[in-house]
């Protein structure tokens, strides 16, 4: 028997498309999440620029994908931990802060994460400013080195926070809040508590890890112990490390013309870093990108690239005091006769038979500490650290001691020698014992007579550096074939000369 199947009840076309829809719910609630999420955390996008000079004082080299703060989190911290700092703002730890920018020099931005993220780049330490006089507006020299920033005093800072109270979204969120002009609910009850949770973790960890800093007497602005930082970060033991390798404040240096940093007078490549370890300006640069937080899967190498590019020529300012040429041209000659060997025949012809080779210690006779720093143990590892990839480290090694550099923009890198303990070029003519055994580090007002930055009276914000600390000795480069033996007024021309640098 066929009897026709009863008609099924109409649903109504509405009621069936609900159905269908609450069935599909929850999957799309969480491809709504994930392409939120996706939308969200996945983009890696550097701010960048145009200029390179730009690019380098404020693009990325990589560095915040690994250890950037959130951008909020950097802006709240000064309010937050106001205490651990020792004036008023970021400035304080002579971070160089311009009119109109949100972030001083040497900070880069970076959208990662889901966040926008901070970090560290080149400038931070190759860049500082120049003053006439106190009341003068500071003239910003890019490639010179950052002899006002405490980089120390930073890290103190970071981790002296992380290690107290405020630390916590409790006081951190409410400050974005204000500053931020209010947050969305996913920022404020998931973003930013996961981030302040996760970078207060981090920060400890590098306070633990970085411990044997604090036992090291303070560093003072514009120097820090590169080498030493290296070996934490490849894990070395510190506390097992002899103590003679565990101090090795340097200055930092200036970084202009390293396309004629390249090769020296016998054909092969000059010997630099201030013990001349390495021979590559390449590698100089990649190496110094791993201080700024980066390590080979993050490191951006079109964006270190563009420094490198732009490093090969950048030039330092001429001096703009004055110069006496009739003394300069006297200068001239007694330079030729004993500096010219080692240090190039002027301030941008580099040749000379001596030019990027390593002086003996012995010879040399300045602080050993940098030197015993850099061990054959960390050179080792250092080849390894790109290993798998094209740009793998391959000519770093000990020597015995201090690199015969290239004397351009002298008059910008005061104080001077490797740990920046003599403070004036005049004081460096001079015999060790003559030297200023305690002066001021760290001001930009310029002392045209000595040629170098004022640093015999205190000022709100100076360092008082003493020779006499382990790693601070001022002694060597004297004796007849430096010129410290000379008459006054010989010394007084070789300086005249040395200003056209
Ligand atoms: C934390 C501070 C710091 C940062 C950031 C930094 N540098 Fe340096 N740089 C130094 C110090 C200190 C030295 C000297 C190291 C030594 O020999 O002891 C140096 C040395 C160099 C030299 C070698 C100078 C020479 O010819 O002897 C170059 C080139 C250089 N840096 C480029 C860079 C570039 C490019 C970046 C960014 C990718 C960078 N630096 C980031 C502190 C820094
Ligand atoms: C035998 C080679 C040699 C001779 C000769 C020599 N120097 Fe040097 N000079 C060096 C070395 C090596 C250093 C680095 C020492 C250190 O930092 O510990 C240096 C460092 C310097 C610095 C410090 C550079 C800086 O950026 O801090 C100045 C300035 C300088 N020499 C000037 C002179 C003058 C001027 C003469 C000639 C009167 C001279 N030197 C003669 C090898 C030499």
């Amino acid at each position: 028997m066929n009897t026709p199947a009863p008609p099924r009840p109409r649903r109504a076309p509405l009621l069936r498309a609900l159905g269908v829809l609450i069935l599909l719910a929850p999957w799309m609630l969480i491809a709504l999440g994930a392409a939120y999420a996706a939308l969200r955390f996945l983009p890696d996008r550097a701010v960048t620029y145009a200029d390179p000079v730009e690019h380098f004082k404020y693009g990325s080299t990589g560095g915040e994908r690994e250890s950037g703060f959130p951008y909020w989190i950097w802006q709240a911290l000064p309010q937050v931990c106001s205490e651990h700092l020792p004036g008023k703002g970021y400035a304080s730890l002579g971070l160089i802060q311009e009119d109109g920018r949100d972030l001083p020099i040497g900070v880069s931005k970076r959208r990662h994460l889901g966040l926008d993220r901070v970090f560290l780049n080149c400038a931070v330490c190759h860049t500082s400013t120049v003053r006439d006089t106190a009341g003068a507006p500071p003239r910003l020299i890019v490639g010179m080195p950052a002899h006002r920033f405490d980089i120390r005093a930073f890290e103190t800072f970071f981790f002296d926070c992380a290690a107290g109270p405020t630390f916590s979204r409790e006081f951190i969120v409410p400050e974005i809040d204000r500053l931020a002009g209010g947050l969305g609910p996913i920022d404020r009850y998931l973003v930013y508590p996961v981030a302040i949770a996760l970078m207060r973790e981090r920060l400890l960890m590098l306070r633990g890890r970085f411990s044997f800093v604090f036992d090291q007497p303070a560093w003072g602005p514009g120097r820090v112990d590169t080498f030493n930082s290296a070996k934490v970060l490849f894990n070395f033991p510190m506390q097992a490390l002899p103590a003679q390798e565990l101090l090795g404040a340097s200055d930092f240096p200036s970084i202009w013309h390293q396309r004629k940093r390249m090769t020296r007078d016998d054909g092969a490549r000059m010997e630099l870093h201030w013990d001349g370890n390495n021979t590559h300006t390449e590698e100089r640069n990649k190496s110094a990108a791993f201080g700024t937080g980066t390590t080979p899967p993050t490191i951006d190498l079109a964006a270190i690239g563009r420094v490198e590019e732009w490093l090969l020529d950048a030039a330092p300012p001429p001096y703009p005091y004055g110069i006496d040429e009739t003394l300069a041209a006297r200068g001239a000659t007694l330079y030729t006769q004993y500096c010219a060997d080692c240090h190039g025949a002027s301030g941008s012809d580099f040749r000379g038979a001596r030019v990027g080779h390593v002086t003996p210690l012995a010879e040399i006779g300045t602080d050993r500490a940098r030197l015993d720093s850099y061990t054959r143990e960390l050179a080792l590892n250092q080849a390894t650290l790109y290993a798998g990839y094209p740009h793998r480290f391959r000519h770093f090694r000990k020597t015995g001691g201090y690199a015969n550099m290239p004397l351009d923009g002298l008059w910008l890198r005061a104080p001077y020698l490797h740990n920046g303990s003599v403070p004036t070029l005049r004081d460096l003519l001079e015999p060790a014992a003559a030297r200023p055994a305690r002066f001021y580090r760290g001001g930009d007002v310029y002392d045209p007579l000595r040629v170098g930055f004022v640093s015999t009276t205190p000022a709100a914000g100076l360092f008082l550096f003493d020779t006499t600390v382990p790693g601070n000795g001022n002694g060597g480069h004297e004796g007849a074939a430096y010129g410290t033996e000379l008459p006054a007024a010989d010394k007084d021309a070789l300086v005249e000369f040395l200003k056209t640098f």
